[in-house]
């Protein structure tokens, strides 16, 4: 028996109803936004995440699924959605396409963690990126699609934390900062976090082992950094959230995984009673400088990604059932194999005119059929036999009046409308 890779998972038929019905109203919501869909490699050059995630971060240099591909280059699987989608805008110069560019996209990423409830190594994320404002005021609408979208679930347990890491200047007044503060006590610092001293101290307040230790509480804070610029931004993102009515808490703690933020960060959590460890349900924020890093344009981005995985945890942890009952509209079967092509010119006409059909592929008996309709939760019941084929009719029962209609094919769809029309 082939095993199922670690830390990562099926979704069976019987289970698909939460993930479509989800899928759908991110779509209706991302209409309301304006942004458009869009798709990206799942694998990419090595370099693109490297450069763009950074390479001091725990993504990049302990997560990713790197390959070589047969031509020798080196590839990884993405670890998350951001860095391809700025590849991808570079790439077609979308930037000429008006600003802001707002792009959504669902789909798997990667990352080598180690897996347990809310964290795994292959994993959904919907996500978006809004590029080329600077305005606050899309930071804050970008906050609060996150915000809306758990609203429109009827989840109630979330919590949003805000965070500024301010501007490229206040961000190195706080590096020279942290290298002053960390300085004496480099020696009680993990091996990792003494090559992040060196490359990117603000790491350090991130480190799983370190992060715990007593240095850190009294370890500069960002907010006591930031320039009137940063300032001043963040304000308004707070303003902007505030005239939405959308609740939030600022932490200063929030520093993010990923290298490429500027200004606004920010984490939904569920604040939901004994939902574990990994309770941060989406994520994001600005990022300045990416589009420039990665080889663009000096053009700024703002974005988040959910964790589909984590959402449909929360969901079941309120008791909240998103997934709809798929019934089909009809079953059809016909007595025996000479009634199949008149069987299924009439199957092919019902779904071509929007009908939910299926029929019987096991030549059942006459029992066995209203069985199986009954377990497919049919409306209606098609049954084809000689008679019907000679005449040209077919015979149909509703299965829940149990009622039966004697119809002429060509009236077929109408007789359905009438009876389903409005469902
Ligand atoms: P991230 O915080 O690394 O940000 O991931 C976003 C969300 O993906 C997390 O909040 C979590 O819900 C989910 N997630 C992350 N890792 C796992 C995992 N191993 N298993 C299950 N779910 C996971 C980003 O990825 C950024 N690209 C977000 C962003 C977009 N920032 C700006 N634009």
């Amino acid at each position: 028996m082939i095993q199922k890779p670690k830390g990562t998972y099926d979704i069976l038929g019987s289970e698909s109803g939460e993930i479509l019905y989800l899928k759908k109203l991110i779509e209706s919501l991302m209409d309301k936004y304006n942004y458009k869909y869009y798709k990206t490699p799942t694998f990419e050059a090595s370099e693109l995440f490297h450069r763009g995630v950074g390479e001091t971060t725990d993504i990049v240099n302990k997560e990713t699924y790197d390959f070589k591909d047969r031509g020798d280059r080196n590839m990884t699987l993405r670890p998350e959605g951001t860095a391809g989608i700025v590849r991808c805008y570079i790439k077609n110069k979308l930037h000429a396409l008006g600003k802001p560019l707002k792009a959504w996209y669902l789909g798997s990423m990667f990352r080598y963690e180690r897996p347990q409830a809310g964290r795994n190594r292959e994993f959904m994320q919907f996500g978006l990126e809004a590029f080329g404002s600077s305005d606050p005021m899309i930071d804050a609408e970008v906050i609060s699609i996150v915000v809306n979208l758990f609203k429109l679930l009827g989840l109630k347990g979330i919590k949003v934390n805000i965070n500024s890491l301010g501007d490229k200047q206040s961000r190195e007044n706080y590096r020279q900062a942290l290298l002053d503060y960390f300085k004496p006590y480099l020696n009680d610092l993990c091996e990792d976090c003494q090559t992040r001293y060196a490359k990117n101290p603000l790491r350090i307040l991130d480190c799983k082992i370190d992060g715990k230790k007593e240095i850190m509480k009294n370890a500069p804070k960002l907010t006591d950094y930031l320039n009137e610029n940063s300032k001043r931004h963040f304000e308004l993102v707070q303003k902007y959230l505030d005239s939405m009515d959308i609740e939030y808490v600022i932490n200063p703690n929030i520093v993010r995984g990923l290298d490429y933020y500027t200004h606004t960060v920010f984490e939904v959590e569920a604040n939901i009673k004994d939902f574990g460890s990994q309770n941060v349900l989406g994520a994001g924020g600005r990022y300045d400088h990416l589009v420039e890093t990665l080889g663009g344009p000096d053009i700024p981005g703002v974005g988040f990604a959910i964790g589909i995985e984590r959402l449909l945890l929360a969901l079941k942890a309120e008791n909240i059932n998103i997934s709809e009952e798929k019934n089909i509209d009809v079953y059809a079967f016909s007595t025996s194999d000479n009634e199949k092509p008149y069987m299924l010119n009439i199957v092919n006409i019902l779904r071509m005119n929007g009908f939910d059909v299926e029929m019987d592929f096991m030549n059942r008996n006459i029992k066995n059929n209203f069985k199986q309709a009954d377990k497919l939760n049919s409306k209606f019941i098609i049954i084809i036999g000689s008679d019907e084929v000679e005449k040209n009719i077919i015979t149909l029962k509703n299965n829940q009046t149990k009622e039966e209609f004697k119809i002429k094919k060509e009236n077929i769809v109408e007789f359905l409308d009438s009876k389903l029309g409005d469902e």
